[in-house]
């Protein structure tokens, strides 16, 4: 006998499931007895038709009578088997005809031929990674108030990793970056080894070795540490790194600028916080926080303690500092005279930011490419 959507009573998530897959199962099971037009449009009746399509069933016997509390629940399960239906349909009839024209031309000429006129098979298109959407956010934040977006290689030489920000070589400063460095270059002067760039910062030298001031940029990249995978950390991450350099620009213009940028990637009611720190290539330098956005600034949610701020109610999401006049001197030939120019630098973890965004509590999940997370985000 045909299948027909049953009545549902039990709306335990379990069930719901059960019954779902159960629609999914004749979904495709009929599908397949698809094999010419004829065919095809009983198939399309059956599962789209108005009258009394699967489609309008399901609505009519699953969504309408659905209780209040479980409306969500089974809206949510409507659509995406609608979309399903939606989607078999389309499929069985790009296969019925390319079976029907491969069969054809078989025929005709005795071999299997390669038709490119053919349509292509319909595939789901992906969605955006969190991460790439955290990145995409924060660019914009920036070019919006006229930063151009800069890039710059992943594997860097020694000499823009460290030397030219103020890490001279052998200062302990180094020993803070964890750094993969490229096998066998024992031979080749320091400042030309190559190594996995520590941060994006290098490309501050690189853009002020091509572009004269005044300059806003925004350098979004990959970089590497050699820091064991945990919840926390990964080798590979994503920086967004930012320089403005121009004259008199001062410390309350960083100010500024990072507090409107984190209020409009985190909303107008969060407040910043600066806390002194140490860069090499910045001074004075700071570390950037903003009230927790998990607990609102409190520590606790309820009645438990809030865990991506240690209860504290702030989180770090930067390093940043007024350009060190040490900096320039290495560009000052190109118009950085640390005399005539000022400018300030920040840096944030793209990762770490997508990862309070989302309430993500595990970093590795961000990597290991597992549809049934990064699905969530679609
Ligand atoms: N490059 C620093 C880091 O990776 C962050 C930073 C960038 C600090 C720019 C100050 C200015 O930790």
């Amino acid at each position: 006998m045909a299948y027909t959507v049953p009545k549902l009573t039990d709306y335990s998530e379990e069930s719901l499931v059960a019954a779902a897959g159960e629609v999914v199962k004749q979904l495709n099971d009929e599908s397949k007895a698809v094999t010419d037009e004829a065919s095809w449009d009983a198939y399309r009746v059956r599962w789209t038709g108005r009258k009394n399509g699967i489609t309008t069933q399901l609505n009519e016997t699953w969504l309408k009578p659905a209780p209040g509390a479980s409306k969500p629940r089974v809206g949510a399960l409507y659509a995406d088997l609608r979309s399903q239906i939606q989607r078999a349909v389309d499929e069985a009839k790009d296969r019925y005809r390319n079976v029907a024209i491969l069969g054809d031309h078989a025929r005709a000429k005795g071999l299997y031929p390669l038709d490119i006129s053919l349509p292509g098979v319909r595939r789901t298109i992906g969605a955006e990674h969190p991460v790439m959407k955290t990145w995409r956010e924060i660019v914009s934040v920036f070019q919006k108030l006229g930063y151009s977006v800069a890039e710059g290689p992943v594997v860097e030489t020694d000499y823009y990793n460290f030397e030219a920000l103020n890490f001279p070589p052998n200062h302990p400063a180094r020993d803070t970056q964890d750094t993969l460095f490229i096998a066998g270059q024992q031979s080749k002067p320091q400042r030309e080894r190559l190594l996995l760039r520590t941060h994006t910062s290098p490309v501050q030298i690189r853009t002020m070795e091509k572009m004269r001031p005044p300059i806003r940029i925004v350098i979004p990249g990959t970089v590497h540490r050699n820091d064991p995978p945990d919840a926390s950390h990964s080798p590979m991450f994503h920086q967004i790194e930012g320089l403005a350099v121009d004259t008199n620009i001062t410390f309350g213009d960083l100010k500024g600028t990072l507090d409107h940028a984190m209020k409009a990637l985190f909303g107008s009611s969060v407040k910043t916080h600066f806390r002194p720190s140490f860069f090499p290539f910045t001074e004075p330098s700071a570390e950037l926080y903003v009230t927790c956005f998990i607990c609102g600034g409190s520590g606790k949610r309820g009645t438990d303690p809030c865990r991506p701020c240690k209860q504290t109610g702030w989180i770090e999401v930067l390093g940043c500092g007024m350009v060190d006049p040490n900096v320039f001197e290495f560009v000052k030939d190109n118009g950085y005279d640390p005399k005539k120019v000022s400018g300030f630098a920040f840096g944030m973890g793209v990762d770490r930011l997508a990862l309070l965004k989302y309430g993500v509590d595990d970093i590795q999940l961000f990597f290991q490419g597992d549809v049934r997370f990064l699905q969530q985000f679609s």
